[in-house]
């Protein structure tokens, strides 16, 4: 199953993504965490997404598109679900031509939906684990321990670009290039809505019930 996630910052990608890489055994492919380890690691693409990402803007099409053909055609997995990836309807027509090459195409494509005004109470809480890209929130979804990512005990950090103008300037950039994306999937596969203002746990819920829907057609 090759899986794409679609949804404004704090729709719960990433949250629900790792969820759906535990059931179904996918590989996880997000754009940001790529991102943000090659900042950590100083790398060259890391210096120069690093503006970008600050300013809540989007790092350029080329630059995105080669780093995440070449994380696919790493994975050893023949599915995945990508969390933040495509972006842009250039990066969408993009992958469609790389999977192409291979005979193969998206699957299915998950559109989370979520009020502007619910991501700013999301991102304010959010607390993310910098080592394996765990998610969580200090009311909503807090961790065993406080402080503590659950899987590997790393202290949690709260993501710079999170706070309120960065956030703001993000879910512009979301409304203006990333929204597209949702047409350009409707007019060439199957896209299905979420109502992402409902609980973490309602979301998979109404998630996985589609992907097994699918499984069994
Ligand atoms: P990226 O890391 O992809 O950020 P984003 O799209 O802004 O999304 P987030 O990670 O902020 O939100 P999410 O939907 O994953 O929500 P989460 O599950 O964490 O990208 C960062 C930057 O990198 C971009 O701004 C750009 O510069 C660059 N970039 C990345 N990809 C790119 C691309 N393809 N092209 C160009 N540039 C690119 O949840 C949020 C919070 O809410 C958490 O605290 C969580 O616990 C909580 N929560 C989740 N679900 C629920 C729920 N149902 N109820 C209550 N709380 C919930
Ligand atoms: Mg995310």
């Amino acid at each position: 199953m090759r899986v794409v996630l679609l949804g404004a910052p704090g729709a719960g990608k990433g949250t629900q993504c790792k969820r759906i890489v535990d059931k179904y055994g996918l590989l996880h492919l997000s754009s940001g965490d790529i991102l943000r380890q090659e900042r950590a690691a100083q790398t060259e693409l890391g210096k120069k997404a690093q503006s970008y990402m600050d300013s809540g803007g989007l790092v350029p099409d080329e630059v995105i598109t080669e780093m995440m053909a070449s994380a696919i055609s790493k994975s050893p997995h023949s599915g995945f679900v990508l969390d933040g990836f495509p972006r842009t309807v250039e990066q969408a027509v993009e992958l469609d031509k790389l999977l192409a090459l291979k005979g193969k195409k998206i699957d299915v494509v998950v559109n989370l939906k979520i009020a502007d005004e619910e991501v700013a109470a999301r991102m304010t809480g959010r607390r993310s684990c910098p080592e394996c890209g765990a998610v969580y929130h200090i009311e909503n979804l807090k961790p065993k321990v406080e402080g503590k990512c659950d899987k590997d005990g790393t202290e949690l950090i709260q993501r710079p670009d999170d706070s309120p103008e960065v956030v703001k300037s993000r879910l512009k950039t979301y409304h203006e290039q990333t929204e597209p994306v949702v047409d350009y999937y409707k007019n060439n596969g199957t896209v299905y809505d979420i109502d992402s203002g409902e609980s973490a746990d309602e979301v998979s819920e109404l998630i996985f019930k589609r992907l097994n829907a699918l499984g069994e057609a």
